[in-house]
């Protein structure tokens, strides 16, 4: 991995004003959600704020409006067409426009393979992967009307990209979303939409209770104290707010021509994930046989095998 730059200077970037730019930020009602509807109310953007549990919307609602930002909630289940339409239309019907689609809501019913059942992986495919491609349709129908492009922020996950142990249906939803990141960018961008996976970590409900993080993540929270430099630097896990500023960056005009990627934040870390590529090639006239492969593999495409799984530590 290359590192680059860790001491930013702001000098050359004015600050982002994101006024007159309205989004929709899924699963908004706790957690990165949250940070993310209240970092863009806080740039100037009109949020509407989604999530399934009514009163987490309402408090995400209140708290973007009390910090200055301007916000509507829409309580709702993100994974249907209906959800995901209705969403797109209370941005216009409240705010005149669409212009940002954040497709971040989320659950996990964690269990290994032979354990997994229908209703987990379903449940999880349904909210992760269908939600974001219901919201992410809906929304770039509505901004190729506008004719006026548009940012498709998809929301991924190292278990995604790596695969993880227990994660079958997420980490099967999240790679999903990573690909339909990349096609998306394809075809949208004549729209000028740009169309980009993050892929955060940061201290929430969904992670706090992975037992190499817990005890740091309470005992920042009972002292006050930032979580150490171990899990910042090193795990890249914060608190959500440092994996918003992100958001705002893709919502900007700045990052105009920036698509296809997927972004990793938190913590301290910002980080480009690599996509797949073919890294090895042998070519046989005639094609591959089982035992032309088996007789140069160890020594040819297959003598250094790719890592898989999230690193621990
Ligand atoms: N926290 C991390 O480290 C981490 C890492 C990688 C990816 N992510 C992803 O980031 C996103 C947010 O995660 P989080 O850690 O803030 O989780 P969280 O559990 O704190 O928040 C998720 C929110 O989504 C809402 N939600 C669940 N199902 C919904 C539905 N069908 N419709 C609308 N809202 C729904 C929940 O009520 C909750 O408010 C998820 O997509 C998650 O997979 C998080």
């Amino acid at each position: 991995m290359t590192a680059v730059n860790s001491a930013p200077n702001f000098g050359g970037v004015d600050a982002i004003n994101l006024t007159g730019t309205v989004a929709v930020v899924t699963g908004s009602g706790r957690g990165l959600g949250l940070a993310y509807g209240k970092a863009l109310g806080k740039a100037g953007a009109s949020v509407v704020v989604n999530d399934v549990d009514p009163a987490a919307v309402d408090e995400a609602v209140g708290a973007i409006r009390a910090a200055g930002g301007q916000a509507v909630g829409v309580a709702a289940a993100v994974g249907s067409s209906e959800t995901a339409e209705l969403l797109v239309d209370t941005a216009v019907r409240s705010f005149g426009r669409l212009d940002v689609m954040v497709t971040n809501a989320g659950i996990l019913r964690d269990r290994v393979l032979w354990k997994m059942t229908d209703d987990d992986f379903d449940d999880v495919v349904r909210v992760h992967l269908r939600g974001t491609f219901t919201c992410a349709r809906a929304a770039a129908i509505r901004m190729r009307e506008q004719g006026e492009g548009g940012r498709l922020v998809l929301v991924g996950s190292p278990a995604g990209q790596r695969g993880n142990f227990g994660q079958t249906n997420y980490a099967a939803a999240k790679a999903g979303i990573a690909a339909m990141a990349r096609t998306w960018a394809l075809e949208l961008a004549r729209a000028d939409i740009m169309v980009n996976a993050v892929v955060p970590v940061a201290a929430t409900a969904m992670t706090r209770t992975i037992a190499a993080f817990a005890p740091a993540i309470e005992e920042s929270e009972r002292t006050g104290d930032p979580l150490p430099d171990w899990l910042r630097r090193d795990e890249g896990l914060g608190t959500a707010d440092d994996a918003a500023g992100l958001i705002v960056f893709l919502a900007s005009p700045v990052a105009r021509g920036i698509t296809g990627q997927a972004i990793g934040v938190g913590g301290d870390r910002l980080t480009l994930w690599a996509h797949p590529r073919e890294k090895v090639v042998a070519f046989a006239s005639g094609g591959w046989s089982a035992e032309a492969i088996a007789e140069q593999w160890a020594g040819g495409v297959g003598a250094d095998p790719e890592t898989y799984g999230i690193p621990a530590g």
